[in-house]
């Protein structure tokens, strides 16, 4: 089966977040299956300079709300740092060569024309079904997230124009709360069906919303866990989508994400001083001694270091941590954080590590070596998430031995089992807690407290959560499966 990626970043190239992660694996997952598998990108730099063995596909006629100055080109190569995975990538420079993220200025604003620079990947995504590439064209389009969220909405106009099926759609949300939402009078710009903008159909409150096009016109929506899935469907996390998602619960399916071992893999990460495996745990002790020197914390295997390595942003819930961090430094615990975002979490942890710099390590900004050092050094890894679709340093903790100590939310509630009396001997892999308040998680790390003076329980519970399957096979297989239900191939699991 012939299937296009269509996504904004891809790991290693250009990450804000798990949505890379997942866009750099999900790939070769497939391919492992028999998918014939290519991805579409925007031309950021990172990307064309990493593009090999090009070829142009096509000068692209766009619609004149998607055009640039210079019209766009489409390019076709192997992208050699993603596995060589063949890559299509549109080259529009006035669109993707700019100073700053690749949804955001320097300063955080979005880039004005994100709705043109977006939904050209849509709208090419839609020609390469088309036929634009006269020697590959797929049979089923996979969009991820807002970005990519027109690409269902431009088949589908396509293939009202031409009265024929082009290819299936299926659409991936990463994080319902990012909707790439822009003013009505943007809606020309895209050069959709006029009828497109309505309830039924791509608007949102009187705004065109790519969330919602992505919802509501590809032929099976999934996201990336089974709780999620549900959440998403209820009023409180459905981000005023969730009619909508309820309407279509039956093409709704949650996949949970895995972990690439090429990355994340403890006996084997050349990233650490040090490597490790379930067997023998000598080079995590290691990994913590190093990681204890070079923050300048109290340098003592026996004093539990939590990490987190997360964006600050409210949706990671780290005011939590910050109200239950000195009882922690109280009970003789460490603390270190590697992430950047909101400007008030950063000071809050700032103070707290300018008070407590023998147990509280700040790393501010984007590191992705540091993580991998991070995680594989510290005993716990503490996700308090507000909601989570799936989140990845758990899944990188439980490989690393590294509890986690999670929200039972969305992925995290997927994918780590609470330790307690009955499940120590069963399937505890960290902590768990419930009510998003700061006792709630003073209550958990009481347990992963007790459990720490119980070294030897605290060694079976290490070696259960780096036992976890979180390999991207599983997933791979089951996409596949909805691959193949959107193209009418099967009709129910
Ligand atoms: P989200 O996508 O919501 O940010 P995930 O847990 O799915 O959350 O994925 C986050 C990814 O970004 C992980 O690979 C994590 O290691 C990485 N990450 C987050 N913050 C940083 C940081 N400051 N430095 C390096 N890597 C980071
Ligand atoms: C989003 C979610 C995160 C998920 C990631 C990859 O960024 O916030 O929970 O793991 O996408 O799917």
């Amino acid at each position: 089966m012939r299937v296009l990626q269509v996504c904004a970043e891809i790991f290693p190239l250009l990450k804000t977040g798990g949505l890379a992660d997942v866009a750099g694996a999900l790939p070769a997952a497939l391919a492992q299956q028999g998918v014939d598998v290519r991805v579409l990108l925007p031309g950021f730099d990172a990307i064309l300079a990493d593009l090999t063995e090009v070829a142009e596909v096509a000068t692209l006629s766009a619609p004149a709300g998607l055009q640039g100055r210079v019209a766009a080109r489409l390019l076709y190569g192997r992208l050699a740092s993603c596995a060589g995975v063949v890559a299509y990538v549109i080259d529009a420079p006035d669109f993707y060569h700019r100073q700053g993220g690749p949804y955001a200025d320097a300063a955080q604003r979005p880039w004005g024309d994100n709705h043109r620079r977006f939904g050209l990947l849509g709208w090419v995504a839609a020609q390469l079904a088309q036929g634009l590439d006269s020697y590959w064209h797929p049979e089923v389009v996979h969009a991820h997230d807002w970005h990519a969220g027109l690409a269902p909405a431009y088949l589908r106009a396509a293939e009202r124009a031409l009265g024929r099926k082009l290819a299936s759609s299926v659409y991936t949300v990463h994080n319902l709360a990012y909707q790439g939402l822009f003013p009505s009078g943007q809606f020309s710009d895209l050069a959709l069906p006029e009828d497109f903008f309505g309830v039924h159909g791509l608007e949102f409150h009187g705004r065109v919303s790519f969330m919602k096009a992505g919802l509501y016109f590809a032929d099976q929506i999934t996201t990336v866990s089974p709780s999620y899935a549900r959440e998403i469907q209820g009023g409180e996390q459905g981000c005023g989508l969730d009619g909508l998602l309820r309407d279509r619960r039956d093409q709704l399916h949650g996949i949970l994400n895995g972990v690439d071992p090429a990355v994340w893999h403890p006996g084997h990460d050349k990233l650490l001083p040090a490597r490790f495996n379930q067997g023998r745990f000598t080079g995590k002790a290691q990994c913590k001694a190093d990681l204890q020197t070079q923050l300048g914390l109290a340098v003592d295997a026996n004093l539990p270091l939590a990490c987190v390595v997360s964006r600050l942003t409210s949706q990671k819930g780290l005011h939590l941590v910050t109200q239950v961090l000195p009882s922690w430094l109280e009970r003789g615990g460490q603390f270190a954080l590697l992430g950047s975002g909101d400007a008030e979490l950063e000071a809050a942890f700032r103070a707290l590590a300018q008070k407590h710099p023998q147990a509280v390590a700040l790393h501010i900004g984007y590191d992705e070596a540091f993580a991998h050092r991070l995680i594989a050094g510290s005993d716990l890894i503490w996700v308090p998430s507000h909601y989570e679709p799936c989140g990845l340093t758990q899944l990188y903790g439980l490989a690393y031995g590294t509890l986690p100590v999670v929200r039972r939310v969305g992925g995290l509630a997927d994918t780590v089992h609470d330790t307690r009396l009955e499940t120590i001997d069963t399937d505890a892999t960290g902590f768990v807690f419930d009510d998003f308040h700061p006792a709630a998680l003073h209550h958990a790390l009481n347990k992963a407290l007790a459990l720490w003076t119980r070294r030897s329980d605290w060694r079976r519970v290490q070696r259960r959560a780096m036992q976890q399957d979180h390999t991207w096979d599983g997933a791979a297989k089951r996409y596949l499966w909805v691959y193949r239900w959107a193209a009418g191939l099967t009709s129910s699991s």
